[in-house]
């Protein structure tokens, strides 16, 4: 795609006659997650769909776990820091730790914060899931990591997401929503680790940050912003991609059914004549929904959208609001972040490198 204006009709013919269900995307999800809504095609793919949006409180903004999230996201990142302050660095290595045991709480409950086996399994699958058709399915695997969300389910501890699937018809495949959930939950950490390099760079945006944090208000309404700038500026899906289950019409012409049809995100997140589109300028995106300045796509749109597009947001703010309230921070690597008049084109979450400092408490 190369015109907005055909962004906003695939998106919006989602799932007749633009499916999401592509054949890639079958390749690829089918290692570890056959049964999860963006692979599904037809009457399943409504029950699906709803299982996600029910959970994940696609229609509210604030999701109503919010006081227990906030708790899990405040312990984790308190154990963070003060481990962190020992040496005076934060790096990728140790907040994505702290990061996935914030995802395995809020995602299956508190029993399973240690749960490193079950996040090393899901990598290893996948792994495998980049190679889609070119790698054979490990389905022992599989099996094993749906048993083992299936325990969770069970368990259904309150307060966690796997609690609001108990009970969920069989043909809704609970644990294939799940396997979806602790996969996504990754770019929302990558996010949120880009979000506070950007923020500790860019005085306007850490000024905007600091007042928002000390003001104490319920709804960090800028710091969701930045979560949202930092996604249009480094999507984490770049690749938006569906397939026609008919011909179909364009403004850029006509298609004929099963062809591929490619949202590139970056491509229209930093279109040229774009106000600051190499800038981090998060006050466009306040007060707005993900899905307002289309053809910014950062969670796609229509049917299809990301069913977490409130929830994960929220849980990215709130992360910054403890990372930011307790320590000051300096970018150490990458060293371009805080020099460069216009941002690069791709930001590596895993090689950035901070300094913290504990802020002195007022008396
Ligand atoms: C930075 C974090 C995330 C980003 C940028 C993101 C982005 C996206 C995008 C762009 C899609 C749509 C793909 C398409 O239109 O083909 C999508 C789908 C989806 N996302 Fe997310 N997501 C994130 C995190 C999450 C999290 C944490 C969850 C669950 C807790 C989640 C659950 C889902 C599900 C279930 C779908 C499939 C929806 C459907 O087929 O109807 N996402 N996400």
């Amino acid at each position: 795609m190369l015109d907005p204006a055909d962004v906003r009709i695939v998106l919006g013919g989602t799932p007749e006659p633009f499916t999401s269900a592509t054949d890639e995307k079958r390749a690829a999800l089918g290692h570890f997650e056959p049964h999860n809504a963006l692979v599904t095609r037809g009457a399943e793919r409504t029950i699906r769909r709803r299982l996600n949006e029910e959970a994940l409180e696609t229609a509210h903004p604030v999701h109503s776990h919010v006081d227990g999230f906030r708790t899990i996201v405040r312990e984790e990142t308190t154990a963070l820091t003060t481990e962190a302050a020992g040496s005076g660095e934060l790096d990728w290595d140790a907040f994505s730790q702290a990061w996935f045991r914030v995802v395995r709480r809020v995602v299956l409950g508190n029993a399973a914060r240690d749960d490193h086996a079950l996040t090393d399994l899901m990598a290893r699958l996948r792994g495998r899931a980049n190679w889609a058709f070119a790698m054979p399915k490990d389905r022992r695997a599989r099996d094993e990591l749906h048993r083992r969300l299936q325990a969770h389910v069970d368990r259904a501890e309150p307060g966690s997401l796997a609690a609001r699937v108990a009970g969920q018809p069989e043909a809704a495949f609970a644990t294939h929503q799940m396997a979806q959930w602790l996969f996504a939950f990754d770019p929302a950490g990558m996010t949120t680790f880009r979000a506070l390099a950007l923020i500790v760079s860019n005085d306007d945006a850490l000024a905007r940050a600091e007042a928002e944090i000390s003001a104490g208000g319920p709804d960090p309404a800028f710091l969701k912003a930045c979560a949202l700038e930092t996604l249009r500026l480094f999507p984490t899906t770049p690749a938006i991609l569906r397939q026609t289950t008919t011909a179909a019409s364009l403004r850029a012409g006509r298609l004929p059914g099963d062809a591929g049809v490619l949202v590139y995100a970056p491509f229209f997140h930093r279109m040229s004549g774009l106000p600051d589109a190499d800038r981090f300028a998060p006050v466009r995106w306040q007060g707005r929904d993900a899905e307002e300045l289309l053809p910014f796509v950062p969670f796609s749109a229509g049917a299809a959208v990301c069913p977490a597009k409130h929830l994960v947001p929220l849980l990215v703010a709130e992360a910054l609001r403890e990372l930011l309230s307790r320590h000051r921070y300096a970018v150490l690597a990458p060293g371009w972040l805080a020099q460069a008049p216009r941002l690069r084109g791709t930001l590596n979450n895993y090689a950035i490198r901070l300094t913290l400092h504990p802020i002195p408490r007022r008396t």
